[in-house]
């Protein structure tokens, strides 16, 4: 079989367990030799512990793949710098960059720690950060460059996470602005927003509590069943294999979410109504003329004096994804068509990761 990723040198971070594991393994089959990094710790993010990086290390080489193994901390910065040096030094560049680092300090936001607040932060969005400032200076010089970071569904907002929400929502924010910094310089930059059972998903704990909602007949017999079966990260792997590889350059700027059998794309957000007043003319909106025309339900009022409701077109939406389709103040999101996707700086060429691609707004 054909290897996409034949003479790539990848630094893949998290890269000890779970998604970062499964990835790297991956890279490897499909040819490219892999910095594996990881910290090793808890899953709180405490402690330290070089075994994991080296077992997939050990893995990669007898499977007749090139590894080698880094156990620095993401969340500093020159830390950082020296992961990618690492590549380079030993691999003699950096094509590829996927992010996989992660720990969890769940709490609800009005009970957190500015320390707890501080620790996920720190490793996801800074971490991300400061993976992508050493390794893009590299791939904007060499003009060819992958990109893949791993947000979460939680960025749209998830209660007891607020730090971990926050951070993926930032990783989200900074994809979008890589993708279009980079974009011209042949590279791509890429969410995945997975769900695999890992030790962050499926422990003792997660099990029972599954186990007492089916009890008690909060859960049927086969969301119990799909809840503790969820498929583990062999299935997201390929996906990020596909993002790193030159088939994979009609991507930049999505966030992909992955499960299973399920490959999914976000929309990007985007305005889908407002009302425009002439200020100059008019002069500026008013807390009174806000009372008058605004609807509880959020919809743009139609007339009270308050300007006119615009349509909005599929050029102001999110590259061709969703075109809102307007009639005086009532919008509606229409459903999206067809097989292809846009590129954030280039037209598509091909849109298909696979038969089965839904798509979800
Ligand atoms: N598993 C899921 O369903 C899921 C869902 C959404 C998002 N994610 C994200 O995917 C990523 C991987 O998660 P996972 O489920 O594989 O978790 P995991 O705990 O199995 O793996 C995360 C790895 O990151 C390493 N790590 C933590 N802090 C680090 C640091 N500062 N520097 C270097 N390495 C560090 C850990 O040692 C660990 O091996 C995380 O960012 C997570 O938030 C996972």
């Amino acid at each position: 079989m054909a290897k996409h990723l034949e003479g790539k040198n990848a630094v893949v971070t998290g890269a000890g367990r779970g998604i970062g594991r499964a990835v790297s393994l991956e890279l490897a089959r499909q040819g490219a030799r892999v910095v594996v990094c990881d910290l090793g710790g808890s899953k709180s993010g405490e402690g330290a512990d070089a075994g994991p990086a080296h077992q997939v290390v050990a893995e990669i080489t007898k499977a007749g793949g090139t590894a080698i193994a880094n156990g620095e901390n993401v969340t500093d910065f020159a830390a950082a710098e020296r992961i990618i040096k690492a590549c380079v030094e030993n691999f003699g560049r950096i094509d590829i960059l996927v992010n996989c680092a992660g720990i969890l300090r769940d709490r609800m936001t009005f009970n957190m720690t500015e320390q707890e607040w501080d620790a996920v932060t720190a490793v996801h969005l800074k971490g991300m950060f400061n993976m992508c400032r050493h390794a893009s200076r590299l791939m904007r010089e060499q003009k060819w460059g992958r990109i893949v970071s791993t947000t979460s569904d939680a960025w749209r907002g998830a209660p007891g996470q607020g730090n971990y929400s926050a951070a993926k929502g930032g990783m989200v924010s900074l994809t979008y602005t890589l993708a279009g910094e980079l974009g011209k310089y042949n590279c791509t930059v890429n969410a995945i927003a997975p769900m695999a059972a890992t030790r962050l998903t499926m422990d003792e704990d997660v099990k029972a509590r599954f186990t007492r909602a089916f009890e008690s007949g909060m859960m049927t017999r086969e969301q119990y069943d799909d809840a503790v079966n969820m498929p583990g990260p062999e299935y997201v792997a390929p996906i990020v294999a596909y993002l790193c590889s030159e088939e994979g350059k009609i991507f930049n700027g999505k966030v992909i979410g992955v499960q299973g059998g399920r490959v999914a794309v976000y929309s990007k957000p985007f305005e889908i109504a407002g009302l425009y007043r002439n200020i100059k003319a008019e002069g500026a909106w008013t807390v009174e003329s806000g009372e008058a025309g605004a609807d509880p339900g959020g919809r743009p009022a139609e007339h009270h004096g308050l300007g006119h409701p615009v349509r909005r077109g599929a050029a102001q939406s999110d590259a061709g994804h969703g075109a809102v389709a307007g009639d005086r103040g009532t919008m509606k999101v229409a459903g999206l068509t067809g097989q292809r996707m846009r590129m954030t700086d280039r037209p598509a060429q091909s849109g298909h990761l696979g038969p089965s691609v839904r798509r979800s707004m």
